[in-house]
């Protein structure tokens, strides 16, 4: 007879004694006592992989985070043994692994100081319920230690002190710390002694991370199943890191279209099709440059993806056509859900098929959302995407939509507990069955890539554009974002500034959140400010929730109009420095936005701020998160910094006052920069650009400035048809050189370039173009600092002949 019916409660087990170990081309197995198999993969000097097996037997090497296009590759792999410890030694690491208990501390090669340790390291608990394990890990937390990614969490940007989540959920209305949200990125960047690294732990299960919350000197993660897998990654910079973490993850598979860095206009929902066309002629009227309007589920039939209400939209091809003659590309919701009804093709198709998510038992997976009770597609098996990509034919090639915008693919379901699928739903993780407690959190990640490559077939030869609410780790190779439900409030500009910059330090730079805020309603005054922060998000949409007043550019008053249009209007001059901003991005994976700490890691005034950051890499914004604002404290990082506003010089490296009334907010040029800008256009491709300005801010000094250009769409430039010029700036007290470098084999229409010096510190006596001297009135404007010249100059040489 069996009597003992308590479990037995094991607890946190440990490996034990490395007794050991095998190497393999770049890939070390220790062995323990107690049958922990601990793999070390170098992937790059600075990139290292650690897996733990509590068995001796790894799972299948299988990732959607990881891309098959990261770099990999070192200089010097080598490793020592003495009675105490394994020492890996590359080019930028020394990895130190303890005999006695398989604890891993890390060193920068060079000088040689610790990076981090662990603190208990690696251990685990069995999980009677669902098999397999806890696994778990934790490191030493230093004094002045920081940290900072996590993609999409709405709290202060140095997590020091905070638990966190990875468990992608629907967040309607959410607040500040509301935790978890709709995207998990189990990645985050360390800061410590100037030096900073990152971890990412590849682990979809739902997963958490201490950061010196719990106990004030450890720093921990784990998460509910599977396997403790983690890369690490040095820097010692910290854009170095990210760009390290994005290579890992993988860059946005192609540059966007130049119309979606542009402003687009979402409600829920703008219908039929007399209201969109309302709102698009407004837009024309009022002379706001917008380039896309969005279409909420009320376009489709009783909410059923890839229908049209015919009542509402009773020709949507010649709809799309003419939103699009008058310069509007149509981007268009679609969920995840698919209704149960017989007489609907794609239900019917994919009962047919198999391809709707099933209970563990056997029944589908049957779930309340928009449409009422749904199946949903299990878009972790191929051949599901694959048809899932295919139902987009109609509505890209043949109506033309230019856009798809996916959400509730977290997946959100109505009125249960979880919002969500129970935990006991099958996938087929491509190939590899689980339940959703694995498959949850890269749910919306493998909808959004089947719905890119939709886009991608269907859309050719122009470049796809897609929107997603639910991201894991590696999902901006496919897809934009947003961050999902906010609420009309001073308090959620400020969480929608923290989460762009986060999302950018995530390596998620194309995200922005619903300018005016989706849930209520904005003042005048906060939609203003909203708009002066949204145009410096990659992705800039304003979109409500429809049922709490209009939240059209033109819905507060002539003044707040005037305003925004001012904005609207220089987000469209500043294109071509975005666009540029956007390739270093694509081509390097650098951050478009770079909160302070980013942008000087080494000044510890700016390991706690928030609210300052740099677009690009030469203009610095801070916005105005207050009512009432006549100006603001803030931070300006160290150098000389143009007021864009009134080109006054300031010296960085403090906190200052800012004035800044609602007609402006903080917006200061680095000085040095050459900053391109486009005329104002009313769409991109409005016009035919004949001269682009470069506003060049003098320095007593060099600096360098970039301008990528292409065709603004199509594939072009994967075969070289682009042009990338470096301007090279060097100021001396009376004279200003300018050299340019092109490279690339596009050759944009436009000839000139308009050359506008800002805080020239002489008169100009004499100008030189490639040595030689031109007659100073034919390339002068308006008789100011202005000169309009060939765009293919090799060196600009301005002088003050008084010396
Ligand atoms: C969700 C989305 C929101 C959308 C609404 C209706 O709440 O987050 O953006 O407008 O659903 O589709």
């Amino acid at each position: 007879m069996i009597t003992n019916t308590e479990l037995e409660i094991i607890g946190n087990q440990f490996p034990s004694k490395i007794v050991s170990y095998e190497k393999h081309i770049d890939t070390f197995n220790f062995f323990t006592e107690n049958g922990v198999t601990l793999k070390v993969t170098i992937l790059r000097d600075s990139v290292i992989r650690f897996r733990y097996s509590t068995t001796g037997i790894f799972e299948n090497d299988f990732s959607y985070a990881i891309t098959k296009y990261a770099n990999s590759g070192y200089d010097i792999l080598e490793i020592e043994e003495n009675d105490d410890q394994y020492e890996i030694t590359t080019e930028k690491l020394i990895c130190r692994i303890k005999k006695v208990n398989a604890r891993i501390s890390l060193f920068d090669a060079k000088d040689k100081t610790l990076i981090i340790d662990d603190e208990i390291g690696f251990h685990w608990e069995e999980s009677y319920e669902h098999g397999g394990n806890v696994v778990k890990m934790s490191k030493k937390s230093r004094k002045g230690e920081s940290y900072y990614g996590l993609g999409d969490k709405p709290t202060h940007l140095n997590l020091k002190g905070k638990r966190f989540q990875n468990w992608v959920t629907d967040s309607y209305a959410y607040g500040k710390d509301t935790d978890p949200l709709y995207k998990a990125i189990p990645f985050f960047t360390g800061l410590h002694a100037g030096k900073s690294y990152g971890i990412f732990f590849d682990n979809t299960f739902r997963s958490y991370f201490d950061f010196a919350h719990e106990r004030k000197d450890v720093m921990s993660f784990w998460a509910q199943g599977g396997e403790m897998n983690y890369y690490f990654m040095y820097g010692p910079e910290m854009d170095k890191v990210v760009a390290n973490y994005t290579d890992l993850t993988g860059k946005p598979h192609q540059m966007p279209p130049l119309w979606s860095l542009g402003f687009h206009q979402c409600k829920w929902s703008y219908y039929p099709e007399s209201n969109v066309k309302e709102v698009t002629s407004k837009f024309r009227e009022l002379q706001i440059p917008c380039d896309a309007i969005y279409l909420d589920i009320d376009y489709m039939e009783g909410f059923r993806c890839f229908t049209w209400n015919k009542e509402y939209f009773p020709d949507p091809k010649r709809m799309v056509k003419e939103l699009l003659d008058d310069g509007f590309k149509t981007v268009a919701i679609i969920d995840p859900g698919i209704k149960i009804d017989a007489d609907y093709n794609i239900f019917r198709e994919g009962l047919e098929k198999d391809y709707f998510c099933k209970r563990a038992d056997g029944p589908y997976m049957k779930g309340k959302v928009w449409p009422g009770q749904c199946y949903f597609p299990d878009f972790t098996n191929p051949e599901v995407r694959e048809w899932w990509s295919g139902l987009f034919k109609e509505l890209i090639e043949d109506i033309g939509v230019k856009g798809v915008w996916n959400d509730m693919n977290e997946p959100a379901v109505m009125e249960v507990p979880n919002k969500t699928f129970p935990n006991d739903v099958r996938h087929d993780y491509d190939g590899n069955p689980c339940s959703h407690r694995k498959a949850h959190n890269i749910y919306g990640m493998q909808m959004a890539r089947a719905t890119y490559q939709g886009l991608k077939k269907f859309a050719f030869p122009k470049r796809p554009f897609v929107i997603t609410r639910a991201a894991y780790s590696g999902t901006q190779r496919y897809t934009s974002s947003w961050t999902g439900d906010n609420v009309a409030s001073w308090e959620h500009l400020w969480i929608a500034n923290v989460q762009a910059q986060r999302m950018s330090m995530s390596g998620y730079s194309f995200a922005g959140s619903d300018i005016g805020g989706f849930a209520e309603q904005p003042e005048g005054e906060l939609f203003a400010r909203w708009i002066q922060l949204g145009i410096f998000h990659p992705f800039c949409r304003v979109h409500s929730s429809g049922d709490h007043g209009a939240q059209e550019p033109w819905a507060f008053g002539d003044e707040i109009t005037d305003i925004v249009r001012k904005f609207i209007e220089l987000r469209y001059q500043l294109l071509p420095y975005l666009y540029t901003a956007f390739w270093h991005y694509f081509n390097d994976g650098v951050p478009i936005l770079k909160s302070m700490v980013m942008y000087d890691q080494e000044d510890i005034q700016t390991h706690y701020r928030t609210d300052e950051f740099v677009f690009g890499d030469k203009i610095l914004v801070c916005p105005i998160l207050e009512p009432n604002s006549k100006g603001r404290r803030m931070y300006v990082p160290k150098g000389d910094w143009f007021n864009m506003w009134n080109d006054e010089v300031v010296e960085g490296g403090k906190e200052m006052w800012v004035s800044s009334d609602i007609e402006t907010m903080p917006i200061f040029i680095k000085s040095g920069s050459v900053i391109p800008k486009y005329p104002v256009q009313q769409y991109v491709g409005e016009k035919n650009i004949e001269e682009v300005t470069l506003d060049v801010y003098f320095k007593i000094g060099t600096e360098k400035s970039f301008l990528f250009d292409d065709a603004h769409d199509g594939y072009d430039y994967t075969k070289g048809k682009y042009s990338y010029r470096t301007f090279k700036l060097l100021g001396k007290e009376k004279q200003l050189i300018i050299q340019q470098h092109k490279s690339g084999r596009y050759d944009a229409d436009y000839k000139l370039f308009k050359i506008k010096f800002h805080g020239l510190p002489f008169e100009i006596d004499k100008i030189q173009i490639d040595n030689v001297e031109i007659d100073f009135k034919k390339v002068k404007v308006n008789g100011d600092n202005t000169l309009i010249i060939d765009k293919d100059f090799t060196e600009l040489h301005i002088f003050s002949e008084d010396k």
